[in-house]
């Protein structure tokens, strides 16, 4: 196992180059499935999760490739499997996002039920429920999920649960209903930009979807799809944790690539922390050189605060001058990183979905673990501010959704490297 070893205490300055969207390039590279001929996507992120796909992908025949330019192919060359087997879908919950794609163009879906996480039970009811309401019969075998269907019919779907909009059950549906027969209509639908992404990806392979980046979706069916060419958005969870390395850093970054209109939620934050957020031609220039002030924070389904950025926020919160507050509403349990901050030496205290954060003059540098992806980064950037030497452990959860973290950090003045244990 590898850890990183970070030593507190540079400012950083300089340009980030922004990686494409991991939660963008997983759910379009499911939909290869669904399309006659080569998809090419450009700009997907070389992350431990997009290899894991890939491999998952082949095993349901679709062979997939990077050229010397970076750009993936993709190509479905065989159509018999049909079963995503426990073994990969238990190592990414995303791989559920084969579902959709497989029951519509090969008419049988057998994908392992994901089972909880570090962040949370996270049920996949509501894709089982979309995917039904479009005409799927639907059994429990062996702790798989086993959809099938002879024909799916456009319908009107609700897709609203108890923590509002869900991001891949969007995607799952939206993907079948665009070979379903007649018009569907998503209400409650996600409104993420990853999935404006997908439906764009679609809908220049020929499907006919309206209303992508809204809660009401149209899908009007089509007999088949063709191979296109895509380029995947930027990644603004990574340019989030990039802009709150500079605020806590008091330094000063260029995020280039980074969209402006896709975080909205996060400048208006960070800006009431005093974080100073302008627009630049290639994409933003963050920085911060005063006090932090403390802030509430709420999580919720775009275009609110995301839940990928709570822990990352929390982070920053716990240097801040004063009471800060984060309520997490999407997943209420995804508290992991608090004990482990707290041995750096915040002070923070959960209550229920809540955890109220007392700043504190600074933090301790100690050994500390990953727990999840977005808890891995929130440790990193307290490290990057700690006094002293952090090892954070369990890097690999890092390397799920972060491009080369270390190098575009140690790039722009960090001190981390990593080691082999
Ligand atoms: C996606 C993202 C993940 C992000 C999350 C919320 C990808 C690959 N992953 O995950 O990084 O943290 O959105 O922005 O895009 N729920 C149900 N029943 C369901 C499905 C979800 O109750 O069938 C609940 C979940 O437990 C959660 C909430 O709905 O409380 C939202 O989850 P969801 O949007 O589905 O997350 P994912 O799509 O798994």
């Amino acid at each position: 196992m590898q850890h990183f070893e970070i030593v507190g205490g540079n400012r950083l300055k300089g340009v980030v180059p922004i990686s494409g969207a991991k939660n963008a390039s997983l759910p379009i590279m499911a939909a290869s499935i669904l399309v006659d001929g080569e998809t090419i996507l450009h700009n997907v992120p070389d992350l431990a999760d997009v290899r894991h796909l890939q491999v998952l992908l082949g095993r349901l025949g679709v062979k997939s490739q990077r050229d010397d330019s970076g750009a993936m192919h993709l190509r479905v060359e065989d159509e018999m499997n049909t079963h995503a087997e426990y073994e990969l879908v238990s190592k990414m919950r995303a791989s559920v996002c084969v579902m959709g794609p497989l029951l519509a163009k090969r008419k049988r879906a057998q994908v392992s039920m994901p089972g909880g996480c570090a962040i949370g039970d996270r049920p996949i009811d509501m894709h089982i429920q979309g995917l039904c309401a479009l005409g799927a019969e639907f059994e429990f075998v062996n702790g798989d999920v086993l959809l099938r269907n002879k024909k799916l019919t456009g319908a009107d779907i609700f897709l609203g649960g108890p923590f509002g909009s869900s991001v891949t059950a969007t995607a799952n549906v939206l993907m079948a209903a665009t070979l379903a027969d007649g018009r569907t209509i998503i209400e409650s639908a996600a409104c993420e930009p990853e999935i404006v992404d997908l439906a764009n990806y679609l809908n220049a392979c020929g499907a006919r979807i309206a209303g992508q980046g809204t809660p009401q979706l149209t899908i009007e069916g089509v007999s088949s799809l063709t191979g296109t060419e895509h380029r995947i958005i930027p990644d603004r969870i990574e340019v989030g944790t990039f802009m709150i390395a500079a605020a806590l850093t008091n330094g000063e970054l260029e995020l280039q690539g980074a969209q402006f209109e896709h975080i909205r939620a996060i400048v208006d934050r960070l800006r009431q922390v005093g974080v100073i957020v302008e627009r630049a031609e290639k994409g933003l220039i963050v920085s911060s050189s005063r006090r932090l002030e403390p802030v509430q924070i709420t999580t919720q389904p775009y275009p609110g605060f995301p839940t990928d950025l709570q822990a990352q926020a929390m982070a920053l919160l716990c240097l801040a001058d004063g009471n800060s507050m984060i309520t997490e509403k999407v997943f209420p349990d995804r508290f992991l990183h608090v004990g482990e901050l707290n041995r750096m030496g915040a002070h923070l205290r959960k209550a229920g979905p809540t955890v109220m954060i007392e700043g504190v003059k600074r933090l301790v540098g100690a050994p500390v673990m990953a727990s999840d992806l977005r808890a891995s980064a929130a440790l990193v950037l307290a490290a990057l501010i700690a006094k002293g030497t952090t090892q954070v452990q369990r890097v690999y959860h890092i390397d799920r959704g972060y491009e080369t973290i270390e190098r575009k950090l140690a790039a722009v003045g960090a001190n981390i490297r990593r080691v082999q244990d």
